[in-house]
This record gives structure tokens, sequence and C-alpha cells, in this order.
């Protein structure tokens, strides 16, 4: 066995000769991007390596001398020959802390009829006349306790009448799982057999010893880059805490498809990648607020499709090949013990209903979270990852499309690029006078771009005559201010503008590129919604930019480079992570809950491939 010492953290593990150190640090759930998935294509994956090796030095991308002297290997194509330290590059950290203030959401959720509801129990303890099962007993009594409390309304739950009149039946034991029965039964019995149920419906989803304890639930957006959670009291909607962790399934490649291909090759791996930060991101919130997990009762997810068939072990390979059809698009309701889910007590894990191949749970609760469904006014919800999620609400009827913008908006494949973690630059100012400044998350030293600030810079660029409406940065043989001049630097054979000198921090003519097709990607589906419901961009009411690149977004320089269309700043808002909070809307709230189930069979779908005019739009769009 080899032994690996893994630098900042001083972590050290054992392995066999042979393994790499992306299997390592995968399997270790060390966080270091493979945008490729590990093909050696990126040269993303770079760590220093003591002493140094061969292997590694000549992955599909070979790294430059300077770097293999300097002993950097690309970690994917790095297998373990013998003890070694590495060093993650810096900013390896896995949680994110920064918030744009708007994402300061409010953390009390409009609950109206609640999902969950309580049952006082007072049982007949058990005796040599009376030698009913324990579950049999519990099952009377929770049927005679409902009808007492709420008499006509148990009609609706408990051992009555459904709407439809057929008769409804009370919890069976297959509802209830056979650990929790015999926890249930040890909790009565030291209870003297009494107890307060909370049921779910028909679900007996707890059994306490006093009505002061407090049941909870998760809110969960499994997204591609990140998994964003909040834990809520179910009964009241407050907001307990909420965490934000990088998604373990980014070594498997940085956007959907390179997850669907890794899912053919090693389909539990990749599952268990994205189960394990669910797992990680809410037992650290239970931890935090000192709550036991089996007071949580429910857990409602979101993501695109392919996460949400990847959550549920489905395979999303039809999802990546025309014509493009889900595997199931409702929504699904499963037990907690399906995904091993430690922190939930007993109760359903559900996730919200797909709209197509392309739109899913997660722009279903965008729309929840924005009442889109709801407003008469015509609204256009924009929610920009790697992919762009764009919803057209005109009184309430409901239109979406989805783009594919690329990872440039989340930093990747930008020759700065970074997340929108502590020091990226998130905005930058160039003065007439030719000083440029910029902003960093965290206001410390600067170590790289994400897509808010490639955004800010580009557009700045843009302002400053470094750039025509081409794309194409300026000679500088054409350029009158000095200061700028000598920013205008060749950087691999191309041109480039020297962001931070010290830090080297630089926006490329190729970062620029790719930001042209992100950007003319995600303006034609806005354009071609329009088109289609005969609507011009004016009569738009509000525009609203959810995620957490918008949150992060200026909107006036969004606006200079064409990303949205011109508005009055006033019309257009910043509404934070609204997938979230649409899930946690409806892991409160039955009408929600409800509503969610009529979005998916409301909301059409454009499809704008075959749109005639798709390809002519998009070389438009490509302009500043
Ligand atoms: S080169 Fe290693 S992940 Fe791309």
């Amino acid at each position: 066995m080899c032994q690996i010492t893994v630098l900042p953290s001083g972590l050290v593990f054992h392995e066999g000769k042979g393994t790499t150190l992306r299997e390592v640090l995968v399997r270790e759930g060390l966080l270091l991007d493979f945008p490729c998935g590990g093909r050696g294509l990126c040269g993303q994956c770079k760590i220093a390596i003591h002493p140094p090796t061969e292997s590694g030095s000549r992955g599909r991308n070979p790294l430059p001398d300077a770097e293999l002297q300097a002993g950097l290997r690309l970690a994917c194509q790095t297998v373990v020959e013998g003890d070694c330290t590495i060093s993650l590059p810096e900013g390896g950290e896995r949680e994110v802390r920064w918030r744009a203030p708007s994402q300061q959401e409010e953390t009390l959720l409009p609950v109206g009829a609640p999902l969950m509801r309580r049952v006082p129990l007072r049982l007949q303890a058990p005796s040599l006349e009376d030698q009913r099962a324990d579950w049999e007993r519990l099952r009377e009594a929770l049927e005679k306790a409902a009808w007492a409390q709420e008499g006509p309304r148990a009609q609706e739950g408990l051992g009555g009448r459904a709407g439809n009149g057929q008769e409804r039946s009370c919890p069976t034991l297959e509802e209830v799982p056979v650990a929790a029965l015999e926890s249930f039964t040890e909790l009565l019995r030291r209870n003297l057999w009494q107890a307060e149920a909370v049921l779910e419906g028909e679900s007996l989803v707890c059994l306490s010893c006093s009505r002061e304890e407090r049941i909870y639930g998760f809110a969960i957006d499994l997204g591609t880059t990140t998994v964003d959670v909040s834990l809520h009291n179910l009964e009241t909607g407050r907001q307990i805490g909420r965490r934000t962790l990088l998604n373990r399934q980014s070594a498997f490649g940085a956007d959907v498809i390179s997850r669907v291909q890794s899912f053919q090759a090693d389909r539990r791996a990749v599952r268990e990648a994205a189960l394990d930060t669910i797992r990680e991101a809410c037992s650290l919130l239970l931890e935090e607020a000192r709550i036991p997990p089996r007071q949580v009762v429910r857990s409602v997810v979101v993501g695109n499709p392919i996460m949400i068939h990847i959550f549920h072990d489905l395979n999303p390979l039809p999802l990546a090949s025309a014509p493009y059809i889900p595997l199931v698009s409702g929504m699904i309701r499963r037990p907690a013990t399906d995904f091993s889910f430690s922190f939930q007590g007993y109760g359903a894990v559900e996730t919200l209903p797909l709209i197509s191949a392309f739109v899913g749970a997660d722009t279903v609760g965008v729309i929840l979270a924005l009442d889109l469904e709801h407003r008469a006014e015509t609204a256009l919800a924009i929610d920009i990852g790697t992919n762009g999620e764009i919803v057209l609400s005109r009184d309430g009827s409901l239109i979406t499309t989805s783009t594919a913008a690329g990872p440039a908006f989340e930093g990747a494949q930008i020759r700065c690029g970074m997340r929108a973690l502590e020091g990226a630059v998130t905005s930058v100012t160039i003065r007439t006078t030719g000083e440029v400044s910029v902003k960093t998350i965290g206001a410390g030293r600067p170590r790289g771009i994400c897509g808010s600030g490639l955004i800010s810079g580009v557009a700045e660029l843009l302002e400053a005559g470094l750039l025509d409406a081409t794309g194409r940065l300026k000679d500088p043989k054409q350029i009158d201010s000095s200061s700028l001049r000598q920013r205008m630097v060749q950087e691999e054979g191309q041109r480039a503008f020297l962001l931070c000198p010290e830090e080297r921090i630089l926006i490329t003519q190729k970062d620029i590129r790719e930001l042209q097709l992100a950007k003319a990607a995600v303006r034609t589906g806005i354009d071609m919604l329009l088109e289609e419901t005969g609507i011009r961009a004016g009569q738009l009411q509000r525009l609203r930019l959810a995620g957490n690149f918008g949150a992060g977004l200026d909107v006036p320089k969004a606006i200079r480079l064409g990303l949205i269309p011109r508005l009055p700043v006033e019309r257009v808002d910043v509404a934070g992570n609204a997938a979230l909070r649409g899930a946690a809307l409806a892991l409160v709230s039955r009408d929600y809950r409800l509503r969610a189930g009529c979005v998916h069979r409301g909301c059409r779908f454009l499809e704008l491939a075959g749109k005639p005019g798709f390809q002519m739009r998009f070389a438009e769009a490509m302009f500043f």
C-alpha cells in the first residue's frame, strides 16, 4: 500500500499502486474539478505532486514543460506509484458561502393548508383480556382519534371516504416500514400508551411523546454544480437553516452530458456522489440545529431532468438523444429508506414533476416560487446555469424552453474562470483614465473570474472601446490610453486583457467567444419564446433572474451585452434560488404541492432546435 498525503488539509490515505489520483480524490470526497470527466482533455484537474512522477505528464492535453518541472500533473492521468504528497489547488473548498443580498430570502414560507396534521393518541394498554397486536392497537386508535378530531374532514384522510366516494383505508403495514413500527411501539410502551401521531395524508410519519416536539423537512435543489439545501419546520414553514455544497458529482464532468456518459460506465458511483452531497449538507444542518433525524419526516427534491433521473437511479440516456423522452415525468414519491437518507426518520422523499426532457423539476420550482401561473401580468423568468431555462407567463398561461448555454456562466472553460466562491471577481470597472478595479467575493485577493465577473468585464471592455461589436479585442496599436494598451497582452497565442496584473488574471479572446456563444444561446431562447407568443420585449412587465448566477448579475451590464432584452432596470429583479424556494413551498404546503402537478400538465414546452430561423437568430445574437 502507498501512503498519499493531501495538502493543505494534511489528510492521509492508503492506496494500492495503479489507482489514479482522481479515483482516490473522488472516493474520499475531496473535490477537485474534473470538467472533462477525467478523459485528460481539459487540463483543469492539475495538482502538484512530490516526488514528481512520469505518470500524468503526458495526458491527451499535455501540460507545458514549465508546469511539469514545477511538479504539476493531471490528477485524472496520474497513477499512484509509491508514497507521495499531493497539493490541491487553492480554493478547493466545498461549501459555497457567498450569496448576494437578494438571496437572503425571507425565511417564513406561506404554509396555507399544511400537509402534516397531528392526532393525539391515548391507547388502551394491552392485557390478558386484550391481546391485540401493537400495530392493530395503534391503527384502531388512529382511526378513532382522527374521526373524533376532524369529523367530516377525516373523509379526506384516515379511514373515511375519498372525494370519489370510495372507501379509503387506514395506514397499512406496507406504508409504515417495519423498523418504524418497532420504534413507534417502543415509544408507546415507554410513554404509557400515549403519543402524538403526525400524519401526511394517510401515512403515519412520526410518533412523538409530546406536542412540543417539532417536525421538520428538507427542500433540496440538486444542481449540476451545487446542491442547495434548506431545513424547514413543516408546520410553520420557517426556515431553520440553509447550506450549499459543491456537488461531488462534478468529479464526473462539468455538464450533464458527461454525467450521462459516466452513469453508463458506473451508475452507482455517479448516483452516490450526488446522494453523498445531499447527506452531508442535510446532516450538517441537523447538527447545527441540534435536531434528531427522527423528527425529519419529509423531503422534496428539484433538479434538471438528468439529475432527477440519476437521483432515482433511472438511466438518463434517452434524455440525451433524439427524440429526447424522459422515463417518467410526473411527481415521484418514495420512502427515505430507498435513498439511505440517515438524516430523515420516516415519511416520503418526493421529486417535483418535469415539464420536458430539458425543463425539469427545478423550473417547476421556479414557477411556484414566483407565482408565475397565478399572476395577471406578462413576465419572463430566466434561470441561468449550464442550461438556461426560460419561462414566459402571460396572465398565468405558461410556455417554456431550454437553451444549452454551456458552462461559461459558471466560470468553466474560461482561462481564469472559477465558480462564485471566495476570491472570484464579480465586478470590473474600467475608467476613462485607464484605471482598472475589480470587486471580489469576500473582498479579498482575486483568484479568478466567475460568470458575473466575466459579464461585467466584457461589458466594460466594450464601453472602454477595447472590444468591437463582433467580439474582437482590438489591436493594441488602436488603443490611445497607454495604461490600457499595456494591459493588452498575448496569452498562449491569442490576445488577452490583463485584469489583475499581480495575479495574472486575464480575459482572453477565447473567453469572449465562449461568453458570446453562451449569451447568444440564452438570448435566442428569449427572442423565440417572445416570437412564438407574439409578445414584444417592451411588453414584458417583469423580468426575473433566478439561480445563483442571476443573483450576482449586474443588470445594466447584462442588458448592455444583449443577454437580456433592453427594459427599464426597475422591471428586472433578481430572485435568488427560486427553484429551492419552490421545493420548500411544495414541502410545507398542500396547495403548492397540488399546484406543482398543475404546472406539469399545463406548461407548454417550445423545442427550439426544430424552429425555422433558429440558426439565423443565434448568429445575430452573437453580436454585442
Ligand atoms: S484533464 Fe483531468 S479532468 Fe479533464
